[in-house]
């Protein structure tokens, strides 16, 4: 226990301190135009346990990926669960479906749900913007 903190705060400081920073995550945006190709799975982390799932399943939600594990890897019993995240700053926030695996030790949301809690544009001028998120069931 003791040497996973020190490990993370160890990335943490590795990474950038933007990660540090009053517990907000960084997130980023990613084009996987889920409507663009069927809200197919195929390629993506979760596929191995979420291709099977409805349509209605892999459509109800944009997607993301999560990788903010303190510096452990993704599992895939995150697969399929949902987050709200909110952009304290715009006040918006957006319910995402976890689909994928990433590697920034943040969130990589599709990019029509980081454009609906960047009000301002600023994100995406800067390429990335700090959120807070929560698990909901979904
Ligand atoms: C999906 O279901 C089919 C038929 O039940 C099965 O053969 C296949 O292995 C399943 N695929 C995944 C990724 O679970
Ligand atoms: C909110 O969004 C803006 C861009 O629209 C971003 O710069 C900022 O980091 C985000 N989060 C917070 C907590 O301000």
């Amino acid at each position: 226990m003791a040497s996973k903190v020190v490990r993370w705060i160890a990335i943490c400081f590795l990474v950038a301190s933007i990660l540090c920073v009053n517990g907000e995550t960084l997130t980023t945006s990613t084009p996987y135009d889920s409507a663009g190709r069927n809200y197919d799975l195929d390629g993506l982390f979760c596929a191995t346990i979420d291709s099977n799932q409805t349509l209605e399943f892999r459509s109800e939600y944009l997607w993301t990926a999560y990788c903010d594990q303190a510096g452990q890897p993704m599992e895939l019993s995150l697969c399929g669960t949902c987050i709200q995240v909110t952009n304290d700053s715009t006040d918006q926030n957006v319910i995402v479906r976890i689909v994928d695996e990433c590697h920034n030790g943040g969130l990589v949301l599709e990019t029509d749900a980081f454009n609906a809690i960047d009000k301002d544009g600023k994100g995406k001028h800067d390429g990335h913007m700090l959120t807070t998120y929560k698990f909901v069931g979904c």
